[in-house]
């Protein structure tokens, strides 16, 4: 491993102290630079940043402090040690509250200069990591909303971004959860397309009967019940991009009339007989495998080999680990503006917890699980005790030391949450629950919130 080597800017305008501090310095392995005066060293600035700057408050020109506010403005991270003469110790807590880190005073003390210096890079380094990190969840790397600096993720934008601006077909696959849908919307509003709709099709929950003119459109009175002209969805998304989501559902009927739009990119409405020629991009996402479907004779291969020209496989979760605390910041980050609570972040243990976790689904699972964790949190970070048990059990060995949850209360909370969330509906919040309307009713006159 190569250690870095620091850099340290040292100002003062007696050579003796310059020569002292550099030589205790450079024997601890730091990279030396001097300055006689506040000018000198802002010049020095012009050639490259510094780790540190250790600077005599008083100066020929511009003083210590003016220093160190050009440093605070130019990298309010790099942190700035004052050296002070006897006397004028006041003047070095005066600069410490303008964000100096600390002060050596005069005659300077090498052990002290070490100790010093070594933890003003400490917390040097820390901060960059942090200002890192808030900076990647600002740019959001770039994609839409898409969080992730696994160096798989990287690969999908490379590709994203390669083929934004083209028509070719996208095929999408990945797990349940894995962010097909934010990777099909981020293509779209990357592309010269995004002014356009961006119009997305459920092959799954549309009935088939009706798929096609959704789909195509119809004309008046081509079938019973046909009163009006409908427009179909891939007539909508003329100029803009069609998503078809769960594509691995659509029936052969449907595979065959979609194969022929895609090759001659002309639509013939229900009922109708005039061919339209249409502009729309196709994405389409599964989380079924379509190449062991194409096998098994469900999906058509002429079909498969059309939408996936190109194709993006988003890795789960569990296989880009590197991922998560940040995406989890950043689920945290939404819910804090959303919610108004400020909760600052996760104890180390949930985020060990998190990384030790499989995620069976994906980043949907993980931001539910901080949605959870945020609502039933009354603290400034979120602990291991307001994850489920299942998750806490990952934990094992340490899991006794920890409060026993309120079970009763949690659950109180979730179902007010759900209700309120769906203006007290109680089918839709049963739904939301993952329990039948009965069983919330019941849960609901346990905790009081119906009318015995
Ligand atoms: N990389 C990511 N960065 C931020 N949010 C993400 C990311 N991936 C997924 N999400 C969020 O997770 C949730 C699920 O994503 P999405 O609906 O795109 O998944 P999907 O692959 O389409 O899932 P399904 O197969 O179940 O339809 C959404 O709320 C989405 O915003
Ligand atoms: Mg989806």
């Amino acid at each position: 491993m190569t250690m870095q080597k620091y850099r340290i800017l040292i100002v003062d305008d007696e050579k003796n102290i310059i020569k002292g501090v550099s030589a205790t310095l450079r024997d601890n392995n730091y990279d030396v630079e001097s300055a006689l005066s506040a000018e000198e060293a802002i010049e020095k600035f012009s050639n490259g940043s510094f780790h540190l700057v250790i600077t005599d408050l008083k100066l020929p020109g511009k003083s210590g402090v003016e220093l160190l506010e050009f440093t605070k403005a130019k990298d309010p991270d790099i942190p700035v040690i004052m050296i002070t003469a006897f006397g004028t110790i006041e003047n070095a807590v005066e600069a410490m509250k303008k964000g100096a880190f600390n002060y050596l005073a005069k005659p300077i003390n090498p052990d002290e200069l070490v100790t010093l210096t070594s933890e003003a890079i400490e917390k040097y380094e820390l901060r960059k990591e942090n200002t890192t990190l808030r900076t990647e969840l600002k740019e959001k790397y770039s994609f839409g909303n898409i969080i992730g600096k696994s160096s798989s993720m990287k690969k999908i934008y490379d590709v994203m971004q390669m083929v934004a601006n083209t028509q070719s077909s996208v095929l999408i696959t990945g797990e349940s959860g894995t962010g097909k849908e934010l990777v099909a919307r981020a293509i779209h509003y990357d592309s010269d397309r995004a002014k356009r709709s961006f119009v997305t099709i459920d092959c799954a929950s549309i009935p088939s009967e009706i798929m096609e003119s959704e789909l195509f459109g119809h004309e008046k009175g081509s079938f019973t019940g046909a009163h009006e002209r409908k427009t179909g969805l891939l007539e909508l998304a003329e100029e803009g991009t069609v998503f078809l989501d769960e594509i691995g559902e659509l029936d052969q009927n449907l595979q065959k009339k979609l194969l022929r739009f895609l090759q001659e990119r002309e639509i013939l409405r229900v009922g109708g007989t005039k061919r339209i020629k249409l502009n729309v991009r196709i994405i389409a996402a599964t989380n079924k495998d379509l190449e062991a479907e194409v096998k098994e004779n469900r999906f058509r291969e002429d079909l498969y080999y059309r939408l996936n020209v190109i194709s993006l496989s988003i890795p789960p979760l569990r296989d880009r680990k590197d991922d998560i605390p940040l995406l989890a910041n950043h689920f945290l980050d939404k819910l804090n503006q959303l919610e108004g609570k400020q909760i600052q972040g996760f104890d180390d243990e949930v985020i060990q917890i998190f990384t030790k976790y499989d995620w069976p689904g994906n980043v949907r699972e993980l931001e539910n699980i901080v949605e959870r964790a945020y609502v039933l949190c009354p603290g400034v970070n979120i602990s291991i005790k307001y994850l489920s048990s299942k998750l806490r059990d990952l934990m094992k060995d340490r899991s006794e030391e920890f409060d026993e949850l309120n079970l009763v209360e949690t659950e109180k909370q979730l179902i007010v949450r759900a209700l309120n969330k769906t203006s007290w509906n109680q089918s839709k919040s049963a739904e939301i629950l993952g329990i039948s309307r009965k069983q919330l009713r019941t849960k609901m006159k346990n905790h009081g919130l119906l009318p015995a």
